[in-house]
């Protein structure tokens, strides 16, 4: 049957009516063990109680008021966040492309607002990801997202991940700030690495340039941390965050200091939906579990089971999978094969994986899957691999 939806996300073959936890099912009861979570967004997995009372709760008392007026859970999530981040300021959206996007013009208002407005231009680095609508495709110039969408020069600069004397060649005076991943998540899951983010964080410092941090994937939990540029102690100016955040509710949050929001005054930017009450109780919600004392280092240890299962799965099968990458629960796993083949190897043992670029794949897997799951989905990967491995 031709669907009526447009084209653009192919032709997806499963469908699930449900989801508990780790698991998604089938309209038929077929279980598939969930190691997407919607791309990084389903943190605490399927219809975790606490966030379906948040949202129930909240769906009784008022979906939707606008920015026109006070939202208390609203600001009380953007409290939380100012609490647990370099954060003074929080703008909500609802997706992570809006986060972004509100970022850049953030970048550029600050600037203008000190005399600067010829500080316009941003710089990315090589196989970034921060989005579908135009500013952020524009930043990260990838052929197949700007092919046909774009005109002019829309002010975005790029240079090679990691590399610190590019950075320092291609600012100028119209460079506005940096914008980068801490941990590369479309790209391949790629850590950047935390000496070269203190490079760019005194880069940014001695140019008067504004460093953003995009954390729409690596955040909320994902990489052990809050926010993965925790690890690496080097604070940004802005934060992109979304996914986990609404742990499968959309919302997406521009978190900043106070210098880069204070030119922010009214009627410089808007959102009807951003901050909505239903989005906003479920993200409360959410840190109500993640911020939750132990429950990161539990999940962590976790992650250490599954990484070191993993780890002995490369020894075995180097010919199926050669290396895995990223932080915590942002997995990436190089396949030595084609990595669409090995997922859909996975997908026939009933386990979901995302792609992702430099021919790996992702593991990204709710922060909550217990031992027995982790065990489970090593054993389909076992599975998988042998079978891959005798096919060759
Ligand atoms: C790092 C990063 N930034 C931005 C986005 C865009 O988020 P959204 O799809 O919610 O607009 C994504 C989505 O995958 C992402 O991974």
């Amino acid at each position: 049957m031709i669907s009526a939806l447009m084209s653009n996300y192919g032709n997806p073959d499963l469908e699930f009516e449900r989801g508990q936890g780790t698991w998604l099912y089938t309209p038929a009861g077929e279980r598939y063990l969930d190691f997407t979570t919607g791309i990084a967004v389903n943190c605490l997995g399927h219809c975790h109680p606490h966030l379906v009372q948040a949202l129930q709760e909240q769906a009784t008392r008022i979906w939707h008021s606008s920015n026109l007026f006070r939202i208390p859970q609203t600001e009380r999530l953007a409290q939380r966040l100012v609490d647990n981040t370099f954060a003074d300021r929080v703008f909500f959206s609802n997706s992570g492309t809006e986060a972004v996007e509100a970022g850049f013009k953030m970048m550029r208002r600050y600037h203008y607002s000190r005399g600067e407005s010829q500080r316009v231009r941003i710089i990315s680095l090589s196989s970034s990801f921060h989005g579908r609508t135009l500013a952020p495709i524009a930043a990260c110039k990838n052929p197949v997202h700007i092919e046909g969408f774009l005109t002019g020069d829309p002010g975005f600069d790029q240079v090679p991940f990691g590399d610190i004397d590019a950075l320092r060649a291609a600012i100028t005076p119209e460079t506005a700030g940096v914008i980068l991943e801490p941990i590369q998540g479309e790209g391949g899951i790629r850590l950047t690495p935390f000496d070269y983010l203190s490079q760019v964080r005194e880069l940014c410092d001695e140019q008067g340039i504004l460093l953003m941090y995009d954390e729409v994937q690596s955040g909320v939990g994902r990489s052990g941390y809050l926010y993965a540029y925790m690890a690496s102690g080097v604070v940004p100016d802005l934060l992109a965050s979304a996914k986990g955040l609404g742990g499968g509710f959309p919302i997406g949050a521009c978190l900043s200091s106070e210098r880069v929001a204070a030119p922010m005054v009214a009627g410089t930017h808007g959102s009807t939906f951003g901050g909505n009450p239903l989005a906003t109780a479920v993200g409360n919600a959410v840190l109500d579990v993640i911020l939750a004392p132990g429950f990161l280092a539990e999940a962590m240890a976790g992650a250490a089971q599954l990484r070191a299962g993993l780890a002995e799965l490369i020894n075995e099968y180097p010919g199926v999978i050669s290396e895995q990458t990223g932080l915590g629960y942002m997995i990436g796993l190089k396949c030595s094969i084609s990595n669409a083949d090995f997922i859909y190897a996975l997908k026939d043992e009933h386990m979901l994986v995302v792609k992702a670029g430099g021919n790996s794949v992702r593991l990204l897997p709710p922060l909550n899957v217990t031992a027995e799951e982790i065990a489970h989905a090593l054993a389909i990967v076992r599975t998988a691999c042998a079978r891959l491995a005798t096919a060759r």
